[in-house]
């Protein structure tokens, strides 16, 4: 690249360094070439310095067990491009249509909205209630939404430690004081939350939680703790929002009910403990008025299509309590702005009555299990080193404790850097107190590590790699 222009080189470089990682995946060029450039590079500007370190890790075959996204080249491309074409035909095509690319109704395209309901009743198995949907721009955006309607400046938040941590920024943008509360291999210990809440050195406005699958501990929170914790958020009243993000990515044997349903079945006095089993046949079959939301619901579901179909759609939504979503809907930049995604939904309504998304959906789920296992039985040979907290069953995430004395994840992460990166445990700390008599969360010595994003092959060497680095500093 040329050397005088910074941005010049730096565009130069980013398109040598996309051709470069492309000849190394079609393995037309080799690594011993590119550290030679790498060592070339090296003696030049700044730039080149940047260019050198990405070279080398290149060449070294950097396996980075890190990011928590959908791998970009299995995102439906060809599904959503079918929907977007058919989207912008009808624009033109038909004159209600049309009407897509005008404001929308605050909750939501209120035909989105109706596909919506039918694809998450079919897919969770369970009564979705229809005036208890709210679309947003994806779970994040629920979470600021359900922050700015429901809690006020200086309210207690209680999160888990270790939490999914980019949540805990929203928060304390709404100048919400956090408290930590511990995670077992079951997700949430409620029963800790319970004494702190009954001891009174607990008094949240909110709790968050991840209860399928969370973020990093991979943990999903029991029927039992289900309706503990839904008919403790009624007693002390508090809102949870739960982060349903992976609740349909999700292989187990037993599906779960949502954590929303066991707050509908505290508040119709129905058995929360009775038959968990999510059975989408049934559902399909019209058996979906088991439950119903009373308005009154302390727990809101939150989620989105990031996880399930694709990122950059920015697309999600609430399910709460009829009273929950209108004082959402009352917040004044969604109704300035005339609903969150009017068009995009279009695409998605396509999409989800297609069957493209159940296809897409399935083939994930299918791939994220193979490299689940591929991970968790590379964990089992290095059992001397490393110890998973849970075998998760769902999501994107294995959290793994260290077991070699002394040996801090930070210390790991630096041992490991020229070939392999994980998310250190202190990254998912929330910084906040803890509820109560409990001890702080030592996350120093675990590791996040994402199995979504690599093959099982990269997962395997990963593995091993740590577990080498492991016992170098035993
Ligand atoms: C637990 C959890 N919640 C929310 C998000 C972000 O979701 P969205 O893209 O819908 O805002 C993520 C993304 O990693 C996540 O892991």
């Amino acid at each position: 690249p040329p050397a005088e222009c910074g941005a010049c080189v730096h565009q130069s470089f980013v398109r040598l360094s996309r051709s470069f990682h492309w000849l190394l995946v079609v393995g037309s060029f080799d690594s011993s070439a590119l550290l030679v450039l790498a060592a070339t590079a090296k003696t030049s500007s700044c730039m080149h310095r940047t260019a050198a370190r990405c070279l080398t890790t290149l060449a070294r075959g950097m396996i980075d067990l890190r990011r928590g996204h959908p791998p970009t080249a299995e995102l439906p491309h060809a599904a959503l491009a079918k929907a977007c074409a058919a989207a912008a035909t009808d624009l033109t095509s038909n004159a209600e249509a049309g009407l897509a690319i005008q404001y929308g109704a605050p909750r939501g395209c209120a035909s989105h909205l109706d596909t919506l309901q039918r694809w998450l009743e079919r897919r969770y198995g369970s009564m979705v209630r229809r005036d208890g949907l709210f679309t947003t721009n994806g779970a994040s955006h629920g979470l600021e939404l359900c922050a700015a309607a429901l809690t006020a400046p200086g309210d207690e938040v209680v999160m888990e430690a270790p939490t999914y941590f980019l949540a805990a920024q929203v928060f304390r943008d709404h100048g919400l004081s956090i408290r930590s509360a511990p995670v077992d291999a079951g997700g949430l210990d409620v029963d800790a939350l319970e004494r702190a809440l009954r001891a009174g050195t607990s008094r949240p406005k909110a709790l968050y939680v991840v209860p399928r699958h969370g973020n990093p501990s991979g943990a999903s929170l029991d029927k039992d703790r289900r309706a503990k914790l839904a008919a403790l958020a009624r007693e002390f009243g508090f809102y949870v929002f739960a982060d349903d993000v992976y609740h349909l990515l999700d292989w187990s044997s037993a599906p779960l009910r949502r954590l929303l349903e066991y707050d509908a079945a505290y508040a119709s006095g129905e058995s929360a403990g009775g038959g968990d089993s999510s059975d989408p046949a049934a559902a399909a079959g019209g058996d979906t008025a088991a439950l119903a939301i009373p308005d009154d619901a302390r727990v809101v579901s939150i989620s989105s299509f990031s996880k399930v179909l694709a990122p950059g759609l920015r697309l999600g939504w609430i399910e709460a309590a009829p009273s929950i979503v209108a004082a959402v809907a009352r917040r004044g930049y969604v109704v300035s702005g005339g609903g969150c995604a009017p068009f995009t939904e279009q695409i998605v309504a396509r999409v989800l009555e297609s069957g493209d998304a159940d296809t897409h959906l399935d083939a994930m789920r299918r791939r994220c299990r193979s490299r689940c296992d591929a991970l968790l039985g590379a964990l089992d040979d290095a059992a001397d080193v490393l110890r998973p907290l849970c075998r998760p069953t769902g999501g994107f995430f294995v959290w793994v404790e260290i077991l070699v004395e002394g040996v801090t994840a930070a210390r790991l992460r630096d041992a490991c850097a020229e070939d392999v990166a994980f998310l250190v445990g202190d990254a998912c700390d929330c910084d906040g107190l803890p509820i109560g008599d409990v001890a702080p969360a030592c996350l120093d010595r675990h590791l996040r590590l994402c199995f979504a994003m690599l093959d099982e092959n990269e997962l395997v060497e990963g593995v091993a790699r740590i577990a080498r680095r492991a016992r170098e500093l035993r």
